[in-house]
């Protein structure tokens, strides 16, 4: 003890405080102009508002597991999804709660869960090849996993598609997001990606993109829920090359030829093993074809609601699985476009063996599937994800497809 006087005790300790107190101020992430810039930049960006830091913390404590079987957000939508998050009016404090409330094939995609946030500030794409911090680009190709939010509406132009790496969650949520009339979304090689709440139109070719507005290659545990699509060059949600456990729920489809392709080939057979789910979807006015049209795995098609389609909804080729439950398929009223399921460029022959099978599905207007292969309840078992609901139920599970209206402090409508 000798060698220490008081006041050196007193002096340590001050700098112990010190550096306590810095440490916080990291930790909490809050802009300051006292804290060195993060290394990568993403500190003045990764959180702006004290809302955002009470949901961090907010985040290690909460177990929504727990609490989405004590049903104490149960709020009656009957979208068990939404039933999950939706009715919480301070689901802007709790934005992560969302990544446990996918079901599905997708319902393990955490997406930035175990990040800090990200506050997109800066609408622009210009600098494409060096993205400004700020921007949704720079946030995207993060090594580490980030919750993508917008500071304010912003309609987003993107010079090329949008590259997006592993554990990321685009948060539209309390904001009006558009990504139009350029690049869009693309999901290459990647994996726990969460796509909830923006609008996505116009999507064109780019250097690096084929004009989907989401185009998902080569990757798992992907979530995409409650966005609103229309009218892009190439697919609206494509989902290839190997990609599997994805969950396309509570989206809104308008205004396109072929909405969502599913396997890439009939000779890639690594798409065997893919798994989709389907659900709470509405494919509203405008779409043609391909909701989905699916190629060698398995495909679950659930509680959705189909207001129209000029050619067919569900297509197919190369031996898929297709087992659609508790659909409601309202055909238009040309005579020759009745049928809701379209074998794609194959004999019936051949087609005959294929597993697809309606059941409780709510046939309008003289809508009928044709059904085809055996009972086959081991490959059904494999294109199984959630139980399905009563098909009278989809108008009031659909309700809320699409983007949702959310305010801070209110529950989301
Ligand atoms: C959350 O609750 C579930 C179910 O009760 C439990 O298995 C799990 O361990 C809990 N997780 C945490 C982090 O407390
Ligand atoms: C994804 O991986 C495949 C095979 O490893 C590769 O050929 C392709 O270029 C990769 N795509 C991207 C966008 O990185
Ligand atoms: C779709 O986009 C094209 C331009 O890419 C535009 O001319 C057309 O009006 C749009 N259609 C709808 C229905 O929005």
């Amino acid at each position: 003890m000798a060698a220490y006087s008081n006041k050196s005790i007193f002096v340590s300790a001050f700098v112990l405080l010190l550096l306590f107190v810095g440490a916080m101020a990291i930790v909490n992430d809050q802009p300051s102009n006292k804290l060195p810039k993060d290394i990568d930049g993403l500190n003045e960006h990764a959180v702006s508002n004290p809302d955002e830091v009470a949901a961090m913390v907010d985040m290690s404590t909460r177990n929504s597991t727990e609490r989405r079987k004590s049903g104490e957000f149960v709020c009656g939508t009957g979208n068990p999804i939404d039933d999950c998050w939706r009715c919480d009016s301070n689901w802007h404090r709790k934005r992560k709660s969302l990544a446990d409330c996918g079901i599905g094939f997708g319902r393990n995609a955490i997406g930035g869960r175990d990040g800090r946030f990200y506050v997109v500030t800066d609408s622009s794409d210009e600098e494409h090849d060096n993205p400004r911090p700020g921007t949704l680009r720079y946030a995207v190709i993060q090594n580490r996993p980030l919750w993508i939010v917008f500071k304010h509406d912003m309609v987003i132009h993107l010079k090329k598609g949008l590259m997006v790496k592993s554990f990321k969650t685009i948060d539209g949520r309390g904001v009006n997001v558009h990504i139009a009339d350029g690049g869009c979304i693309n999901i290459h090689n990647a994996t726990n990606i969460i796509v909830h709440g923006l609008h996505l139109h116009g999507c064109k070719p780019t250097e690096n993109a084929d004009g989907d507005a989401i185009s998902i290659s080569g990757s798992s545990h992907i979530w995409i829920d409650h966005n609103s699509l229309s009218n892009c060059t190439d697919g609206l949600v494509d989902a290839v090359m190997g990609s599997t456990a994805i969950t396309v729920s509570n989206n809104h489809f308008t205004n396109h030829n072929e909405v969502m392709l599913l396997g890439h080939s009939d000779s890639y057979v690594k798409d065997k093993h893919m798994q989709v789910t389907i659900a709470y979807n509405h494919f509203g006015e405008g779409l043609v074809q391909r909701m989905p049209r699916c190629r060698h795995g398995y495909f679950h098609v659930v509680n959705n609601d189909y207001i129209e389609w000029k050619m067919y909804a569900i297509g197919g080729s190369a031996s898929p699985t297709i087992n659609s439950q508790g659909n409601r398929y309202l055909a238009p009223a040309d005579p020759s476009a009745k049928e809701v399921t379209k074998r794609v460029r194959t004999p019936s022959e051949h087609w005959k063996g294929w597993n697809w099978r309606s059941e409780g599905d709510l046939l309008l207007n003289g809508a009928y599937f044709t059904p085809s292969g055996a009972e086959a309840t081991a490959s059904y078992a494999r294109a199984s994800s959630l139980g399905a609901q009563s098909s009278s139920l989809v108008g009031t599970i659909t309700a809320g497809a699409g983007v949702l209206g959310c305010r801070r402090g209110h529950k989301c409508y």
